[in-house]
């Protein structure tokens, strides 16, 4: 939601960026970036830039926060001070951020095998360098590809992206513009070997068939995301069989 003269969002059934209402951005991962992580990724969606980093499990630290029956998650969610003009500079954690980091916690909590890993703790960070519109849903698919590339176990490997709408259009993957002027938008992160919904949140109004119609688009576009996760986890081992079979 946003204020300001309203620009028109959609011209003759196009977006802005010319993508159609249910056509996601196009979306690059890279794991095993950050080399002191246990595992990492980078994701390029659309014009978002952003690195998650997992370390541990270790020794929950301080002691009163250990949990004897399993491990507990940390999530820090921050944006660079220069990944946005409206940040200029302003760094440190914010309302925003902390609800990030909190609802990308909780991603993690329903996934990771927490009783494996009594007394510990799990650290996720999610470090936005470029941010336009969608950086929650970016950073848990990309700290999805760190968790997994870890090899700390986990039921699934999750993916998050939002719908919103704009005038009776329901679309999914609202980059920042479509974001600030939009009627509505609402996160989602789905464990797609089961479709378990993992995050709903909404900012805005939308009937019950605008979130029947924007959730059919989110199941969609599980083949297309996890494929982009799936591939960026085998491509380190591609490149060793490559070495060897040559
Ligand atoms: O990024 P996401 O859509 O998950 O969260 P949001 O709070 O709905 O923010 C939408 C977008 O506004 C972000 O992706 C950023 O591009 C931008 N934003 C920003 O640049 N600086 C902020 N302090 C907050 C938001």
């Amino acid at each position: 939601m946003g204020g300001g003269e309203k620009p028109e969002l959609m011209i003759n059934g196009k977006r802005l960026d010319g993508r159609m209402p249910d056509q996601l951005r196009s979306i690059k991962i890279e794991s095993g970036v950050i080399k002191n992580a246990v595992g990492s990724a980078y994701i390029e969606w659309g014009n978002n830039k952003i690195i998650a980093a997992v370390y541990g499990p270790k020794e929950a630290l301080p002691k009163h926060v250990q949990d004897p029956e399993r491990a507990i998650i940390k999530c820090r969610y921050t944006m660079a001070p220069f990944s946005s003009l409206e940040e200029h500079g302003r760094s440190g954690p914010n309302r925003r951020s902390t609800e990030i980091s909190k609802v990308t916690k909780e991603v993690f909590e329903n996934v990771i095998m927490l009783e494996k890993f009594p007394g510990s703790e799990i650290d996720i960070f999610v470090e936005v360098l470029q941010g336009d519109g969608g950086t929650r849903a970016a950073g848990i698919t990309a700290a999805a590809v760190a968790v997994a590339a870890s090899g700390i176990p986990m039921t699934d490997i999750p993916y998050a992206v939002s719908f919103g709408k704009v005038g009776d259009t329901v679309i999914l993957d609202l980059n920042k513009i479509e974001d600030n002027y939009s009627d509505a938008d609402m996160p989602v992160a789905i464990s797609p070997r089961t479709g378990d919904i993992l995050l709903l949140q909404m900012d805005g109004t939308l009937s019950k068939d605008d979130v029947k119609a924007g959730m059919d688009m989110v199941y969609r576009a599980a083949e297309v995301i996890t494929k982009v996760q799936r591939d960026a986890l085998k491509a380190p081992y591609e490149k060793i069989s490559e070495r060897y079979t040559k």
